[in-house]
C-alpha cells in the first residue's frame, strides 16, 4: 500500500485520523463482513494469505473508492481485545493482594468494555492454570514463559465496575459490531472469541460510560464509593492520550490516591508509561512486547513496577516483576 499511488490516494482523500493502514484495513474488512461479493471474501474466510490477495485487495478498494472513503471518514480504528484479559487478570490479582478486596473496578478506554467481563471468561494459562467458569463460552489462552510463576487462585472481587471511553462501543447496534469485529485483523483466529465475547456482552451489558478518560476522569472516579480501593485500568488507551493529557492522567490518580487507595495497572506498549522503565525483551523477540504495569497511588509519590512483558493481544506473558502474584 505505501508504495501504491492510488491507494494513497484514497487514504489522503480521508481525514487526518484515517491515515493509519488500521482504518482502511478496517473499513475493507467492514465491507467483507457486510456480505460484499469479492474475491477478497474467500481470502478472509480462509483466514490466511494467498499469494494473490494484494492484488485483490487493491481490486476491492478502487472497485468500492466511494464506501471506503464515507467509512475511514465517519469511523475511528476501534478495537476491543478481549485477550488482553488473561494478562489483566494477574494484575489486578497483585493490586488485590496490596489494597485488599472489594476492588473498584474502572476500565479508562474500555471501548464495548469487553475485559470488564474480566471474571466471565475462561482463562487459561496452559500447565499453570486456569481462572475463570470452566464452561464459559469465550477462552482466552495466555501462554506463561516463566516457569516458576504460581498463579492466584482466583480472580479478585469487585464491588463495582465501570468503563469510560470517548466513543462507547453499543454492543446491542449491528453496525458498531460489525466495526468493532472489523478492526479484529482476519488472520489472527481472534474474530470468533471477539464474537462470542461480543455475545456475553449483550447478555450482561458492561457498564461504558461516554466521556474523556483525562477531563472526565475525577467525576468519574467520584462516584465510586470512597471505602474501597479503585482499580483504574487502561489497555492500549493511556498510549492515545497527548504528553499533556497522560500527564493530568498520573496526576488526577496521586491527587485521588489522597482520598482513598488507588491501583492503576497498565497494559501499554513499551516506555508508554514513563512511571517505571520498561524490562529489555528476550532476544530474537518478534513482536514488539508490551508492559504489564502496576502503579499504586496511596497519598504519596506512587510505588510504580513494570510486572511483566506481555504479547498486544495477551496471548503471552513472562513476567519480570519483584511483586509477586499472590498464589
Ligand atoms: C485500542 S482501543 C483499546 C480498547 C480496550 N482498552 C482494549 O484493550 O481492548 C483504545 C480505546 O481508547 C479510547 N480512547 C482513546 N482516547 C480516549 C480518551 N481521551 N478518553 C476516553 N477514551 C479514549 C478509544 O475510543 C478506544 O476505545
Amino acid at each position: 500500500m505505501a508504495e501504491d499511488e492510488e491507494l494513497l490516494d484514497l487514504v489522503l482523500a480521508g481525514p487526518p485520523h484515517a491515515h493509519q493502514p488500521n482504518v482502511l484495513l478496517a473499513a475493507v474488512h467492514y465491507l467483507v463482513l457486510s456480505g460484499l461479493e469479492h474475491p477478497l471474501a474467500s481470502v478472509y474466510a480462509r483466514g490466511r494469505a494467498t499469494a494473490d490477495a494484494p492484488a485483490k485487495f487493491r481490486d476491492l478498494c478502487l472497485t468500492h473508492r466511494g464506501e471506503l472513503l464515507e467509512l475511514i471518514t465517519t469511523r475511528r480504528t476501534q478495537t476491543n481485545e478481549c485477550g488482553r484479559s488473561a494478562v489483566l487478570a494477574l494484575g489486578l490479582a497483585v493490586a488485590a493482594d496490596r489494597l485488599g478486596e472489594p476492588l473498584g473496578l474502572l476500565d479508562a478506554g474500555a471501548s464495548a468494555g469487553l475485559n470488564l467481563l474480566i471474571d466471565e471468561y475462561r482463562l487459561d494459562y496452559g500447565p499453570h492454570g486456569a481462572l475463570g467458569p470452566a464452561h464459559s463460552p469465550v477462552v482466552v489462552e495466555c501462554a506463561i514463559r516463566t516457569p516458576a510463576l504460581r498463579l492466584p487462585p482466583r480472580l479478585p472481587l469487585f464491588s463495582r465496575r465501570l468503563g469510560l471511553d470517548r466513543s462507547p462501543v453499543d454492543v446491542t447496534k449491528a453496525d458498531d459490531v460489525r466495526w468493532l469485529l472489523a478492526c479484529v485483523w482476519p488472520d489472527t483466529g481472534r474474530l470468533p472469541r471477539t464474537a462470542a465475547a461480543i455475545d456475553l456482552a449483550r447478555r450482561h451489558r458492561p457498564p461504558v460510560v461516554a466521556g474523556d478518560m483525562v477531563t472526565d476522569l475525577r467525576g468519574v472516579l467520584g462516584t465510586f464509593s470512597p471505602d474501597t480501593a479503585v482499580a483504574v485500568v487502561t489497555s492500549w488507551a493511556y498510549a492515545y492520550l497527548s504528553p499533556d493529557g497522560r500527564r493530568q492522567f498520573v496526576e488526577i490518580l496521586m491527587d485521588e490516591g489522597r482520598r482513598r487507595p488507588i491501583a492503576w495497572v497498565s497494559a501499554e506498549g513499551p516506555g508508554v508509561v514513563e512511571l517505571f522503565d520498561p524490562p529489555p525483551p528476550p532476544a530474537g523477540e518478534g513482536t514488539n512486547p508490551s508492559v504489564l504495569g502496576l502503579a499504586l497511588f496511596e497519598g504519596s509519590a506512587p510505588d510504580a513496577e513494570a510486572l511483566a512483558l506481555v504479547h498486544p493481544h495477551g496471548t503471552w506473558l513472562d513476567w519480570r516483576g519483584a511483586m509477586t502474584v499472590p498464589a
